[in-house]
């Protein structure tokens, strides 16, 4: 499969992660932008001191902490004292962690530290002590998550929400100690806005936009994807990687290009029809401070609308439950660094030119 290098995205991602930790980075984008990808590329050409250590909450639906823990870890054979097996573990280099995923640990610690705690502060703890061993044998940690939204509904034995003890985690592994490297992404920009806002983390994150391609970088790799007619796919799927590959998949099948693309808007056309004609019958129910609203057909079409004269709008101009609602729905991208919100994707713009 081509790989397009993001040479700019690669560049400040290797000078975030050459320097000391300080802030706790959050990777966001629209959908399928190829954050992820992106991430693990980086990750391939770090030097040889650093070890990262991936965790995708998409892995396992996470309920509750015991979730939360099995997602974390890998348990690694042998019962072993925790800096013997980290000695081992770690010569073993970036790709050993990362084919692992997880953080791996020795049952034995595994048994005794986790199966009987449902306190996620002993998590953490352990957490901090790891971290330090390997800093202590000479390594550079990069502690990723990816998904982090989808934990933001579990909460605590104490009450609190989990989300809240990870960030105070994160932010004293950075900021406090200096200790290792954190970086979350997530395509969620609802969550993102959600900690762009939390005051508690103001100075201590930083936000890193990984978009779609603009027209010159997306022609580049649309190259490498072997596409024929590159303003006809650009008028179709503009810079989405996630779309070129798609497309490409088609092209691999021996479909032709414009009747590939022509079944992807079509595709398109049908998912968003699909909501609109069921909201004609059930409005989505969205909820701001405990207050709720519901947005209707005639509300999601007044926005979408407005979509097709701008592609790009000021969040102020869309009405908040509208915004939030077509977010959830995977239709708009909000990007609440910016204020902006846009359509997800190209195609989608195409899509709603067709219907409205
Ligand atoms: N640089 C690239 N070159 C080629 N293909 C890529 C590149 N980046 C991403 N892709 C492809 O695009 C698709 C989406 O990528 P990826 O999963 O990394 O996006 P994402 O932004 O993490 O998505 P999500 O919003 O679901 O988290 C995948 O099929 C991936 O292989
Ligand atoms: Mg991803």
């Amino acid at each position: 499969m081509p790989f397009f290098n993001r040479e700019k995205d690669i560049k400040y991602l290797k000078a975030v992660l050459s320097g000391e930790p300080n802030l706790v980075y959050f990777v966001y984008g629209p959908i399928n932008s190829g954050k992820t990808t992106l991430l693990l590329k980086v990750f391939e050409e770090l030097p040889e001191n650093y070890r990262v250590f991936y965790i995708n909450f998409r892995w396992r639906y996470v309920e509750e902490v015991k979730d939360l823990i099995q997602v974390l870890f890998r348990v690694k054979g042998e019962s072993e004292k925790l800096s013997v097996f980290l000695e081992k573990i770690l010569k073993g280099g970036v790709e050993l962690l990362g084919r692992l995923g997880g953080i791996p640990i020795p049952e034995e610690v595994f048994e005794l530290l986790f199966r009987r705690t449902e306190k996620v502060e002993d998590v953490f703890a352990f957490l901090r002590d790891y971290f330090s061993i390997v800093v202590d044998k000479g390594y550079s940690p990069v502690l990723v998550i990816d998904e982090m939204q989808t934990i933001k509904e579990i909460i605590n034995a104490s009450g609190r929400p989990v989300i809240q003890e990870l960030f105070n985690f994160l932010v004293g592994l950075t900021k406090e100690s200096h200790l290792c490297h954190c970086l979350c992404a997530t395509s969620d920009c609802l969550f993102i806005e959600s900690i762009y806002t939390d005051a508690r983390l103001e100075g201590r994150a930083k936000y890193i936009l990984v978009d779609d391609l603009e027209k010159k970088e997306a022609f580049k790799a649309y190259e490498g994807f072997g596409f024929k007619n590159k303003e006809v796919v650009w008028k179709h799927i503009g810079g989405k990687l996630g779309d070129m590959v798609k497309l490409y998949e088609d092209l691999k099948a021996e479909i032709e290009e414009e009747k590939a693309l022509g079944n992807m808007l079509k595709t398109e056309i049908s998912r968003l029809s699909a909501l609109l004609r069921s909201l004609r019958y059930a409005p989505l129910e969205v909820t701001i401070r405990e207050k709720r609203f519901k947005v209707g057909y005639e509300d999601l079409l007044r926005a979408l609308a407005v979509f097709k004269e701008k592609e790009k709008l000021k969040a102020e101009e869309i009405e908040e439950p509208v915004l939030i609602g077509g977010v959830k729905e995977n239709l708009f991208f909000y990007n609440p660094v910016e204020g902006a919100v846009r359509l997800q994707s190209r195609l989608m713009w195409n899509a709603v030119n067709k219907v409205i």
